[in-house]
């Protein structure tokens, strides 16, 4: 059956590599990323963010991961992603979810410690693990400076003792990554703030850290988008170098979700264009899922290094 994160975090810390957590939404991309961590014998963890549970539905989404286990026999975690409120990831750890983060982020110190500590305790209870965070990622949406966002760092100050009061699992950190396909300013160069990594080890050793917004956007699926209709101006993602160092490091948790958008896009754009009398759905989800497949493979190969890890 499905696992936890705990022994995942565990081997992963010890041997340098991270764990990546592919969100998903649609059959097409359960098999897109399992087929791939399967091939490749990676553990993998498949998350559900809020959005998901409404478009999916919850039954079905629990059912495709579980099939997708019977497919591949590999340790497979499923975990819901920016859990809400208490609501949402009760629900979510009743309904068969092995992991769950309650993210608290929005909230002062006080009130994120106290929401993550209640889900903390009924969570635990029922034999599931718990994300938290701590520190804001910075949105392009939000339209802050990035260089200007000290603020939004996570304090490294204050993560012993988040962890002490909550009993969280693992921790999502925030040190300039960022949600979306638009992760830099054009001509703004890439930055992660390392030593604040380093300085929440010190005083969190051998606890998994989460990394958040890691997707690379590949320059290669954005032209391939714009080549066939697309617009997609200005996509920048992290550079995969960081995102290496990164998994080496105390970051048990690569999250990833827009690099896997636009691998689908592109496929599905793709036939689209190259082929006006497309229309079964089969012709061109088929072109999204193989894509899907070989950036998975991508990432877990070279940036996340968790083949034959399983
Ligand atoms: O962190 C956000 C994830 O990419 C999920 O996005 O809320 O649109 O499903 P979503
Ligand atoms: P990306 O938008 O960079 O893929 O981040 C995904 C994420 O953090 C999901 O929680
Ligand atoms: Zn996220």
């Amino acid at each position: 059956g499905l696992v936890t994160t705990k022994e995942m975090f565990q081997k992963a810390y010890e041997g340098g590599y991270a764990i990546g957590a592919f969100n998903v939404n649609n059959m097409e991309i359960v098999q897109g990323i399992t087929e791939a961590a399967g091939a490749l014998c990676s553990p993998v963890i498949l998350q559900v963010s809020k959005g998901a549970r409404a478009y999916a539905n919850h039954t079905y989404l629990v059912k495709l991961v579980e099939a997708a286990l019977i497919e591949n026999d590999i340790p497979m975690a499923l975990h819901l992603d920016h859990g809400p409120d208490f609501a949402t990831c009760k629900a979510c750890i009743d309904g068969g979810f092995t992991s769950v983060m309650i993210d608290g982020s929005q909230y002062d110190f006080d009130k994120n410690a106290e929401l993550t500590r209640q889900v903390v305790e009924y969570a635990h209870e029922k034999g599931v693990v718990v994300e938290g965070e701590l520190g804001k990622l910075a949105g392009v949406e939000d339209d802050v400076k990035v260089e200007a966002s000290d603020a939004m760092y996570t304090h490294p100050d204050q993560v012993q003792e988040f962890v002490e009061r909550t009993g969280v699992d693992s921790l999502a950190i925030a040190i300039g990554t960022s949600h979306g396909a638009f992760k830099f300013k054009p001509g703004q160069k890439p930055q992660l703030r390392f030593d604040i990594l380093e300085e929440i080890t010190k005083r969190l050793p051998d606890f998994p850290i989460v990394l958040h917004g890691a997707s690379s956007v590949s320059q290669e699926y954005v032209k391939i988008i714009q080549q066939n209709g697309g617009e997609l101006a200005d996509a920048i993602g992290i550079p995969e170098d960081m995102l290496r160092r990164a998994a080496k490091s105390a970051v048990c948790k690569i999250n990833i979700d827009s690099d896997l958008r636009l691998a689908m896009t592109a496929g599905v754009r793709q036939v689209m264009a190259q082929k006006p009398s497309a229309f079964d759905p089969r012709e061109y989800l088929k072109a999204g899922r193989a894509n899907v497949k070989e950036l998975v493979a991508h990432k877990i190969v070279n940036v996340l290094g968790s083949d034959q890890k399983a």
